[in-house]
């Protein structure tokens, strides 16, 4: 049976090959150092163990959530964002507990973008990016990071027809993989280029 087309347009998971290739190597024997996927390499602080297996001891947590979420953990994401980006969110219409970042970038691509539609998307830059917009039936227009700009997309430089279709800027800083920051007044002109063309801006602060 043949796999429905997206599925055949799907490239190859860029840390699956990293990790074969890591895996190949040490068959041989040789020593490597893995610049892949940022698995967490210290152990999860003891505390949150603790109150995990404890949670895990009560009943009411053995159920569904409310499809929402949890009112009260809605609720404390709230106040934690307040407490640390100054941002006051609304917990019953701003604040949506996902199983990772993951879900909602590849989701997000569904609630915005149609066939015709363009995602802009910076190179380098975290795969789900465009594989969500793929999987939706849109187009990626690639946004070159490079040193001479600070590692930050260049948006004059988006010919107008792309920015007349695109739905959705990424912009991820601090940046997975170049370590870069942006300066607030990036994120000022980010948001004027966004409202001026209608355009969503979705910040993956993982
Ligand atoms: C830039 C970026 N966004 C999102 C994610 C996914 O995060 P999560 O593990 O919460 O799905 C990662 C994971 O490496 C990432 O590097």
């Amino acid at each position: 049976m043949r796999l429905s087309k997206r599925m055949e347009k799907l490239p190859p998971y860029l840390f699956v090959g990293i990790s074969r290739t890591i895996a190949e190597k040490r068959a041989r024997g040789e020593e490597v150092i893995s610049f892949g996927i940022g698995d967490p390499d210290i152990p999860t602080p003891q505390h949150i163990v603790e109150a995990e297996i404890a949670a895990s001891r009560v009943p009411a947590n053995h159920r569904y959530p409310e499809t929402d979420g949890l009112p009260r953990l809605r609720e404390a994401i709230a106040r934690w964002y307040k407490g640390r980006f100054g941002v006051t969110l609304d917990p019953n219409k701003e604040v949506v507990p996902l199983i990772g970042a993951k879900e909602g970038i590849g989701h997000m691509a569904f609630c915005f973008l149609d066939p015709g539609d363009v995602a802009l998307v910076p190179d380098p830059g975290y795969p789900v990016y465009s594989i969500g917009t793929m999987f939706a039936g849109a187009d990626t227009h690639w946004l070159p990071l490079a040193e001479a700009n600070g590692w930050l997309p260049d948006l004059d430089a988006i010919p107008p027809d792309v920015v007349k279709k695109a739905k959705l800027l990424w912009l991820n800083y601090p940046n997975n993989p170049t370590a870069a920051l942006a300066p607030a007044g990036y994120y000022q002109r980010a948001i004027d280029f966004a409202r001026r063309n209608d355009i969503a801006i979705m910040h993956d602060a993982c």
